[in-house]
């Protein structure tokens, strides 16, 4: 059983937390990732923004959403009127999964499992617990389901405010398609103004 669990120190403060979190081996991601991406931003932010894990770029630069998805969020939230300053952002797995054909070949995104994601919920939720947001804006499936439970369907929730308790705690989100998805539609545009009339939803629940 894969689990962040022995790792995570009770008591601390999200300075600690981080910390703690660069020498985390909960599951076996982290011996081909470069480091542990963990959250940034606001450490009392009102809106938490869940993505899936880290990228590429971010997995070289131990900052969440740095990458092209991270541009992408970054124009939405901004023309949704969701203030950056008020945000905190994090992944649901912090380490970088991926394919490499070769060394030195271009590493492909791979989609953590379920096992994956459970091994690195305590994480996520003690992040929860000392951010505290009002809302919790859920980036994506793989977001969704380690937030919510492996029956999420991003497409049948998108869009509208759920009232839930998550790790013991009443939690209101909203949850909406994952940047990196909005990168590789088909109608790219379509697919940013639907991200961005959700992040409008999160923008009005949060007034
Ligand atoms: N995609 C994510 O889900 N998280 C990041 O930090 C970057 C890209
Ligand atoms: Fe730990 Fe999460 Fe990294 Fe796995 S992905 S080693 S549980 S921080």
């Amino acid at each position: 059983q894969y689990t962040a669990e022995p790792f995570v120190p009770g008591g601390a403060d999200l300075p600690a937390l981080r910390e703690a979190a660069a020498g985390c081996r909960g599951c076996p991601l982290h011996r081909d990732a470069t480091q542990t991406v963990f959250g940034a931003g606001n450490p009392h932010g009102r809106v938490m923004l869940v993505g899936e894990q880290p990228g590429d770029q971010e997995d070289r630069k131990g900052r969440p959403f740095v990458g092209p998805a991270g541009k992408l969020l970054d124009r939405a939230l901004a023309e949704a009127g969701i203030d950056p300053a008020e945000a905190y952002l994090t992944n649901a797995v912090k380490h970088f999964k991926f394919t490499q054909a070769e060394p030195r070949k271009r590493r492909i995104h791979k989609a953590p499992t379920l096992r994956e994601m459970t091994a690195c919920g305590p994480w996520l939720a003690a992040e929860l617990a000392l951010v505290e947001p009002e809302l919790i804006v859920v980036l994506g499936a793989t977001a969704g389901k380690a937030l919510l439970g492996s029956s999420f369907r991003v497409t049948e929730v998108r869009g509208t405010v759920l009232e839930t308790e998550i790790h013991g705690r009443p939690e209101r989100l909203v949850p909406t398609v994952h940047p990196s998805a909005v990168l590789r539609a088909d109608d790219r545009e379509g697919a940013y103004r639907g991200l961005v009339s959700d992040l409008k939803t999160a923008a009005q629940a949060l007034a």
